[in-house]
């Protein structure tokens, strides 16, 4: 694998998660893989578990990582070209990932939306100015549009979970006070669509994803229906993506409790976490043998650790 910066760059996705499943079962069977090698975690955002799980996955390869928080330890960046830097940006992309790709092997990188502007969101600014100057491999550590190491932790879930051959998974839409990202739910919808589950998706009206992430697939609006014989609902809040970053609905209804779960076939619940208990899950859920959400930040390693040993293997 050349670069991880989506669902595109797997070619097999059935391969990975069987790769996956044997990195879980021998996490340092790999130990002399990362030997003398090196790996920049790079976060212009905040971060708790792909932080830590990135460094726990290098580790398992005998790679070295080296964090680095950008704008806060490091030069504010400017990605504008041509731009007058006279402003507060002091060292522009070209020389800095040019700079980070001569100093490591592998660069990764978290660069949130702004939720300003969706074209300059959706056109990936920030990842693909790395992977246009930094000159070694790129790895999205959550992107304007795409979480692609959580949809991988995800699946792998599903699959440690699932007592059926193609279980229904549900993505539904949850309240949350502040304006969020759509990225962990477009790469969730695009992975489940490429993975063999059943997935309908669940959000009030106004709140439908990009055309191309949802590829023809049609939402379903009743929650409630949505729910009925579920094996996993997979809650999570978006920003509206017509009226671009807004907060347009806080409609309560929306969080999943006890009384949505009982509607599933027993489902699972799973989180990418963080979570705002009581605004998007009750704690009556949370707290259940019914919550997931530990095993997949714990299974974040285990794709973390897949994605690094598969771009090793091609230096
Ligand atoms: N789910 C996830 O990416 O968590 P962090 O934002 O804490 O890394």
């Amino acid at each position: 694998m050349k670069q991880f910066l989506s669902l595109k760059d797997v070619p097999n996705l059935s391969d990975l998660i069987e790769e996956a499943k044997e990195v879980k079962k021998n996490p340092f069977a790999w130990k002399s893989l990362g030997k003398n090698r090196s790996a920049c975690l790079l976060f212009l955002n905040p971060s708790l578990r792909t932080r830590l799980s990135s460094q726990r996955a290098a580790a398992n390869l005998g790679l070295e990582a080296v964090v680095l928080d950008v704008n806060a330890g490091s030069w504010k960046l400017e990605f504008e070209d041509g731009t007058v830097m006279n402003g507060d940006t002091a060292e522009h992309i070209k020389e800095a990932a040019a700079v980070i790709g001569a100093y490591f092997d592998v660069v990764a990188i978290r660069a949130f939306a702004t939720l300003k502007d969706r074209e300059e969101d959706y056109s990936e600014k920030v990842l693909s100015a790395f992977v246009k100057y930094c000159g070694v491999p790129v790895v999205n550590m959550e992107s304007s549009t795409g979480h692609p190491l959580q949809a991988f932790a995800d699946l792998i879930t599903i699959e440690e979970y699932k007592i059926t051959e193609r279980p229904k998974v549900v993505l539904t839409w949850a309240p949350h006070p502040r304006a969020l990202p759509q990225a962990v739910a477009n790469s969730f919808v695009e992975w489940m669509s490429a993975a063999e589950v059943d997935l309908t998706v669940t959000h009030p009206e106004g709140y439908e994803l990009a055309p191309e992430i949802m590829n023809g697939l049609k939402p379903e609006y009743d929650q409630n229906k949505a729910f009925e014989g579920a094996d996993f609902i997979y809650a999570k809040n978006w920003s509206n993506y017509n009226d671009y970053g807004k907060v347009l609905n806080t409609d309560t209804d929306w969080m999943v409790s006890g009384a949505k779960m009982a509607l599933t076939n027993s489902g699972k619940f799973m989180h990418c976490l963080p979570v705002r208990r009581n605004v998007v899950v009750g704690d009556e859920v949370l707290d259940s043998e019914q919550s997931l959400v530990i095993d997949e930040a714990a299974n974040r390693i285990v794709s973390m650790q897949t994605v690094l040993k598969k771009i090793l293997e091609t230096l």
